[in-house]
């Protein structure tokens, strides 16, 4: 069924796997009528067969068909995977397109890839937007978070379709102008960073009530869902319930027990450790987290290694006394909420750098809103981030906000506790140390990096800085006998 004629339709997605299909749907449900085009025809007829059947979504068969359907200006949603392939779409784009139309890269691409390509794009006089789009499947389907970024122009051409696509919060439509460029997929890029971090704090904190207290994974499913009705309540939170409590229909044991623990990555973490490095602005939660992951993949090493390396547990090495279970709980909700805090710290301090590096003029407090619905790290922690930013947009840190310095004080006992513990029990936690030393590393008014300075010069006669004078100073120190 097609009540817009062709050459007339709205939108046009390329791409029709899972998030193709379902950004199209919900482009349909909203009153936009889309064209679709994938590479394999087989794929488009069963879509249209099977799921687009009764929408108002019309079937293409050639590039040439698809973007001869689309009104003018013509906005191309380009749902492929990242990297070779959104050069070879656009390729094929080209020729039939005309000045003025609109690209937009939906797929998780490097921010400089997208860089690269609005020049290559804007030099043919097409605009080009990079859109990180946020949610999984049921989140495009149902509402995302969006995060375009490219020439104001395009925006304002793409904001009635992408305002109503978008998962909606209490703060509005998760959608707004990221600014020019890359900066949209750099924003998607942090995210995911942020996202991992959350992941691997998440299974830190399992991993200490599975392996110091015992419980079970249903058990520690509920506690996930009783944190999730408090301030950690976030999606994240919610689905680790939900796994935890997950029972597999093969062996009737909880499935998480039977899933191997080898945790895969397509790249956006990396990708944000590496930019951290660049810009000079430290990540270190979502480092452990991109490093944490690498190491689960040593599999086989890692068996080897726990043959002859000892710790607690190993014969003669006892595990300390089992902790007040309820305390423990307790000191372990404080502590993931605090460690939480730092990561996302770190992220939008990074934000912040590039915003300033790049010239790209983000708003913080707009980003941390777009991101209290749809995304997967939608978290009621983001309204209190929103507000630091609103009140303060040039916060140097937001553990430095008034309410984070109260989180931050009242809840890093209870991170130091857990992580006592944790290294009692031989419990990897290296995304919680990352919290607690980022937060101790931030606080302290005092750092050995004055003996750094000092061995610099030793070897290197790198000069340093002092304390009492002003100038750059260098000491010949083998010559003065030490
Ligand atoms: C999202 C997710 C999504 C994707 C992750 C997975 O925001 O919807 O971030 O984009 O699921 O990138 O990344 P890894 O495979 O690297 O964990």
């Amino acid at each position: 069924m097609s009540t817009v004629q062709s050459g007339e339709r709205h939108v046009g997605v390329v791409g029709l796997a899972v998030m193709g299909e379902n950004l199209a749907l919900n482009i349909e449900r909203n009153g936009f009528a889309p064209a679709v085009y994938n590479r394999t025809a087989a794929r488009t007829e069963e879509f249209l067969a099977k799921r687009a059947m009764g929408t108002d979504i019309l079937g293409t068969f050639t590039i040439e068909e698809f973007v001869g359907a689309l009104e003018r200006p013509r906005r191309i949603l380009l749902m492929v995977k990242a990297g070779p392939p959104v050069d070879a779409v656009i390729a094929e784009l080209a020729p039939y397109l005309e000045p003025g139309d609109i690209l937009i890269d939906g797929g998780n691409s490097l921010f400089t890839d997208t860089e690269r390509r609005s020049h290559e794009v804007a030099d043919k006089g097409f605009h080009f937007i990079g859109m990180g789009v946020s949610g999984g499947e049921e989140g495009a389907l149902w509402g995302p978070s969006l995060m375009p970024g490219g020439p104001n122009e395009a925006w304002v051409e793409l904001e009635p379709m992408l305002t109503a696509i978008a998962a909606k919060s209490a703060s509005g439509p998760c959608v707004t102008h990221i600014g020019p460029g890359g900066s949209g997929h750099y924003v998607k890029m942090i995210h995911n960073g942020i996202e991992y971090g959350d992941m691997q704090l998440i299974a830190e904190t399992y991993d200490v009530m599975r392996r110091s207290l015992g419980m079970t994974a249903a058990e520690i499913g509920e506690v996930f869902d009783r944190w999730n009705e408090g301030k950690l309540e976030s999606f994240l939170v919610e689905i680790t319930g939900k796994v935890l409590k997950y029972v597999d229909p093969l062996t009737e044991e909880p499935l998480v027990n039977v899933i191997a623990d080898q945790a895969a990555q397509k790249g956006t973490g990396r990708w944000t450790s590496q930019n951290s490095y660049e810009l000079g602005t430290p990540i270190p939660v979502i480092d452990a987290a991109v490093i944490a992951r690498s190491l689960s993949s040593f599999k086989s090493r890692r068996l080897e290694a726990s043959k002859v390396i000892k710790g607690p547990g190993s014969e003669g090495m006892p595990f300390p006394p089992t902790p007040d279970k309820q305390q423990l709980i307790d000191a372990l909700e404080n502590a993931l909420y605090v460690a939480k805090i730092t990561s996302y710290a770190q992220g939008m301090a990074l934000l912040a750098t590039a915003s300033e590096t790049y010239n790209w003029d983000l708003d913080l407090s707009e980003i941390a809103r777009i991101w209290t619905g749809g995304c997967i790290i939608r978290a009621e922690l983001l309204n209190p981030i929103m507000q630091a930013f609103k009140t303060n947009p040039q916060l140097a840190n937001l553990m430095l906000a008034p309410y984070f310095v109260e989180q931050v004080n009242s809840g890093s006992p209870q991170l130091r506790e857990v992580i006592h513990t944790a290294i009692g029990f031989g419990i990897p936690s290296s995304a919680m140390n990352a919290a607690i030393s980022y937060i101790d590393t931030y606080r302290q008014p005092l750092l050995p990096a004055n003996l750094i300075q000092g061995l610099r010069d030793y070897f290197g006669a790198h000069t340093y800085e002092r304390t009492d004078r002003e100038g750059i100073f260098h000491t010949e120190w083998m010559q003065v006998g030490v």
